[in-house]
């Protein structure tokens, strides 16, 4: 499977912050915001990766990511010339899908928790259909929202219903068959004059093929489109990472646990990172000092 990671947009609820800069290369307290999604397409197993973003910032991330060799991955690079909607990567990156199954991941969307590697991988090698993550929150109305009937099945998908349904809503973690170029095709603008990716996850709903996979309380999404929401993530990340001594979103790390590299590129990466306590850590981690 193959993994788009969307980092476009233009971050106008974080303005000023993103008038001279592209919002997924913010920090999250000690790592740039794209990190912690393209971690998510590692654990999921996906190393072909298409990143999308403006005509502008995509020099900034080729800059950042490179090749995709010291993480064990291949990065492709493609512009979205215009923010006309998430479901235009699937037609942006057409021809770099080649009718194979592909994956989406939100530059600005952190998921982390319990049994999350198994269920991403699970999504991943599942061959027909489509699956998306489902989170509880208390403001459904600022997302993509899911409702289910009474046996649980997934019954709609509103984007920013004013009375939502429920309060699951669906993260920025999608995975799609083979089929879904040739779907995105079909969808056109809505209202705001976007084409949604909401609208993509409700054809494959009624065609009855879209998993819904509720994530539990085990497990933390944030997203940090705004000043509020990043700063809520950074302190996650800080909370977790210094309590525990183990990383959130970390690419290198989760390359060579998954032996994408060996410990000595983990090492030359931790020396690039000089005296950070992240570089502190990773090196510890490629001297196998951590289990
Ligand atoms: O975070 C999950 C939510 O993401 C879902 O629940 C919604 O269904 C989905 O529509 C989306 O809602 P947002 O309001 O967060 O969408 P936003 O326009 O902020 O875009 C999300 C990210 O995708 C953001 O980092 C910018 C990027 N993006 C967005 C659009 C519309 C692009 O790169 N290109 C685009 O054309």
């Amino acid at each position: 499977m193959k993994g788009i990671l969307l980092a476009g947009g233009s971050g106008t609820r974080l303005h000023p912050m993103t008038l001279a800069a592209s919002k997924q290369l913010l920090p999250v307290y000690d790592k740039p915001m794209v990190y912690y999604p393209l971690s998510t397409l590692m654990l999921a197993e996906i190393r072909d990766i298409l990143v999308i973003s403006t005509p502008e910032d995509l020099p900034q991330f080729r800059r950042l990511l490179g090749t995709g060799e010291r993480f064990g991955v291949q990065f492709s690079y493609a512009e979205q010339p215009r923010p006309e909607g998430i479901a235009q990567a699937f037609l942006i990156g057409r021809d770099w899908i080649g009718g194979e199954a592909c994956a989406l991941v939100l530059g600005d969307n952190l998921v982390h928790g319990d049994h999350l590697s198994a269920l991403l991988r699970a999504a991943a090698t599942r061959p027909e259909g489509a699956t998306v993550f489902a989170y509880q929150v208390r403001d459904p109305e600022r997302y993509g929202v899911v409702s289910f009937d009474q046996s649980g099945r997934p019954a709609e998908i509103v984007e920013k219903p004013a009375a939502p349904l429920s309060n699951w809503a669906v993260t920025g973690v999608y995975f799609y068959d083979r089929q879904v170029s040739d779907i995105a095709r079909q969808i056109r603008p809505s209202a705001r004059g976007e084409l949604e990716i909401t609208e993509l996850n409700q054809i494959y709903l009624e065609a009855g093929v879209l998993h819904v996979e509720r994530l539990s309380r085990g497990c933390a999404w944030l997203d940090a489109g705004t000043p509020d929401s990043l700063l809520q993530a950074a302190t996650f990340v800080q909370t977790i990472q210094s309590r525990t001594g183990m990383l959130v979103g970390c690419p290198e790390e989760v390359a060579f646990r998954k032996g994408y590299i060996d410990a000595a590129t983990l090492r030359d990466q931790a020396r690039a990172m000089g005296k950070t306590e992240l570089g502190r850590v990773l090196m510890e981690l490629a001297e196998g000092e951590h289990a």
